[in-house]
């Protein structure tokens, strides 16, 4: 199982990618979490891109496109991967097509009120990537992430500012991959993956199961 999360901002990839990873027991592939930890680490990439990713903008092509290259090789990912978060460009996923055939292309979709709500109100455990929402799913104990007991935050680009700017470079950046993938162009060898478009303005029990429905038919 071969699977990508296209979605704007706060659509929900990553609430429903951790139930598709836990169900077919494939590792979901967040590129966000990956450089946020690389920032929280301060690693060289991490110091690289960390004004970028905290101001709203997308990190350059090249330096995604290799972090995903290097981590579909690890031994994980034979039995399949969740894309949650890549391609974000076409340049992205024209890279990806090239070599790597994925089943399925889930594209999540919410209107754009309901997202500013959504990130606004969105408080992450910054280690394990695990979100809640101060309305919809309220952690437990206010504030404390529900598994460790540790302090929550509101990620910087969950500010309003950058939410905009966010949901702006999606409309010019990522919204051409809707057309990308449904007028997706065989690649010799490499089959056309299956585009399903689910409503994201919904339960996250309802939505998970639309999503599975799509996939098993
Ligand atoms: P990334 O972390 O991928 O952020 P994003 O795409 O903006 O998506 P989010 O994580 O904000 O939202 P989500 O759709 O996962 O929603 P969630 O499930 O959390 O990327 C961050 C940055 O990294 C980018 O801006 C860029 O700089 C860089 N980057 C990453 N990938 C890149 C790439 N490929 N190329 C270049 N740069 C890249 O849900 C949101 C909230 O809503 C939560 O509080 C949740 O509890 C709640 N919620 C979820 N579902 C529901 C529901 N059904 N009903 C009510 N509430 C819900």
């Amino acid at each position: 199982m071969r699977l990508i999360l296209l979605g704007c901002p706060g659509a929900g990839k990553g609430t429903q990618a951790k139930l598709i990873a836990e169900k077919y027991h494939i590792p979901q592939i967040s590129t966000g979490d990956i450089l946020r930890s690389a920032i929280q680490q301060h690693t060289p990439l991490g110091e690289k891109v960390k004004e970028i990713v905290e101001s709203g903008r997308l990190v350059p092509d090249e330096i995604v496109i290799q972090l995903v290259k290097n981590r579909l090789k690890q031994a994980d990912c034979e039995r399949g991967f969740l894309l949650d978060g890549f391609p974000r460009t076409v340049v992205q996923a024209q890279a990806l097509h090239c070599d790597t055939a994925i089943d399925y292309v889930i594209d999540i979709d919410v209107p754009e009120n309901e997202l500013i709500k959504r990130l606004s109100g969105r408080r992450t455990h910054l280690a394990s990537g695990r979100t809640y929402h101060i309305l919809y799913h309220p952690p437990v104990v206010p504030n404390q992430d529900d598994v460790t007991g540790e302090p929550l935050v509101q990620r910087l680009d969950d500010q309003e500012e950058t939410i905009k700017k966010r949901l702006a470079v999606y409309q010019q950046e990522t919204q051409p991959l809707r057309e990308y993938y449904q007028h997706f162009k065989e690649i010799e060898g490499i089959r056309k993956p299956t585009y399903i478009k689910v409503n994201g303005y919904a339960s996250v029990e309802e939505i998970h199961h639309n999503i599975l429905q799509g996939i098993s038919t």
